[in-house]
């Protein structure tokens, strides 16, 4: 399995580390090819740089680490290139909230993760993970005894399978929350999320005995 993450920023670069130490066939994309290679160098194993149409053609599982908005400018603009695919979104709809701090920029009942589901061709499927802890945790969380939980959603057993495998692969341990509908409870003010929910990170029977 090859796996695209694209965006070279805070949880990407968290991902990227956590998926090269284990071996997986990465390959970045970003904004910018030098940052995607000056990454792909930094994390080791057989991670290398791609542009964003190119990273997304030769992955099985392509894993959206930017902003809500930019997620649905890239569906957008690689449509074609994403049907049949695994899309890993963990995106959290967050915006400035004008005093320094964030607000959720959708009604309290949305989830990205639905909404861009129904953005993606009939053939790809998503899956909602990597999401649910703060960068500042998930940096720190990998490979703990015992291994802290990412939770996950999605509509497609397989596509979920895949994802669960990469979550172990990455040091973690997954958690399957159900379908797409219940997206809202694992993004963040979610009662499943680090940040406004949970308060901290949980091992997966914590996390199963909170669903
Ligand atoms: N930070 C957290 O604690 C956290 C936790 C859980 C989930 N998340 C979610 O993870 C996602 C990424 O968050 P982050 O904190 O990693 O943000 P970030 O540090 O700002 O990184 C965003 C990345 O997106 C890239 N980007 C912007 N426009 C792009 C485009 N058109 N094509 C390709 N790449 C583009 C940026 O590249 P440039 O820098 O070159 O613009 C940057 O590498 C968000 O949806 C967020 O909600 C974040």
């Amino acid at each position: 399995m090859t796996t695209a993450i694209i965006g070279t920023g805070k949880i990407g670069s968290i991902i990227a580390q956590d998926l090269a130490d284990a071996g997986e066939d990465l390959i970045i994309a970003g904004s910018d090819l030098e940052k995607a290679a000056s990454l792909a160098a930094a994390v080791g194993g057989s991670a290398r740089a791609a542009e964003v149409p190119a990273a997304i053609a030769a992955a099985d599982i392509v894993i959206l680490a930017v902003w809500f908005d930019v997620s649905k400018k890239l569906i957008d603009e690689n449509r074609d290139a994403l049907d049949g695919k695994i899309v890993v979104d963990p995106s959290n709809p967050l915006g400035p909230d004008g005093n320094g701090g964030y607000v959720k920029i959708l009604a309290p009942e949305e989830s990205s993760g639905q909404i861009l589901a129904q953005k993606l061709p009939a053939g790809a499927s998503l899956v909602k993970a990597f999401g649910t802890l703060g960068a500042e945790s998930m940096k720190v969380s990998a490979r703990q005894d015992p291994a802290i939980a990412l939770l996950y959603t999605t509509d497609d057993g397989a596509a979920g399978e895949a994802v669960a495998s990469l979550i172990r692969s990455a040091g973690f341990a997954p958690v399957n929350v159900g379908g797409l509908d219940q997206s809202v409870r694992i993004e963040v003010y979610g009662e499943l999320h680090e940040i406004g929910g949970l308060g901290r990170t949980v091992t997966a029977e914590e996390a199963r005995a909170a669903l």
